[in-house]
């Protein structure tokens, strides 16, 4: 379970730098990186929940309060980058982009520091 854990956790962290990218890159860059931010939001949701999942069933003491806290932030990030894609009408950055990175960035302060 040792080694599945550490591949999810790249993984888990490979989604977090998509979201880095992709909001910086739409922030940047003339064409749209929504797609990408929201796909990389829901990569974020599905490798926390299977890590959440192996820790469950190697028995580690879980901090399940921590755990739906991040829960909660991730879906609400996802949720704004898929409304941004949707609203996403020729304006440039508008407020479901930024929810959706600050809310990101909220979820890496409580994912670093909530010890
Ligand atoms: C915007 C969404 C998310 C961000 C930015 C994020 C960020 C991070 C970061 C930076 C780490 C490595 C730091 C550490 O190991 O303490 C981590 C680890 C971890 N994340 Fe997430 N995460 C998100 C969503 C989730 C979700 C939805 C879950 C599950 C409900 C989850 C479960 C975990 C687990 C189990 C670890 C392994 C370390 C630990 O037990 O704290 N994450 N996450």
């Amino acid at each position: 379970m040792d080694a599945l854990r550490v591949i999810l956790l790249i993984c888990h962290l490979a989604a977090l730098a998509g979201v880095v990218v992709a909001f910086v890159a739409h922030l940047s860059a003339s064409r749209s990186f929504l797609r990408v931010l929201a796909g990389a939001a829901g990569g974020l949701l599905g490798t926390g929940l299977l890590l959440l999942a192996v820790d469950a069933l190697d028995d580690e003491s879980i901090n399940w309060a921590k755990m739906i806290t991040k829960l909660v932030i991730s879906t609400a990030v996802l949720a704004a980058a898929l409304l941004a894609r949707s609203r996403e009408d020729g304006e440039r950055p508008g407020t479901f982009f930024y929810g959706a990175g600050l809310l990101a960035l909220v979820n890496t302060i409580v994912a670093v520091a909530w010890t």
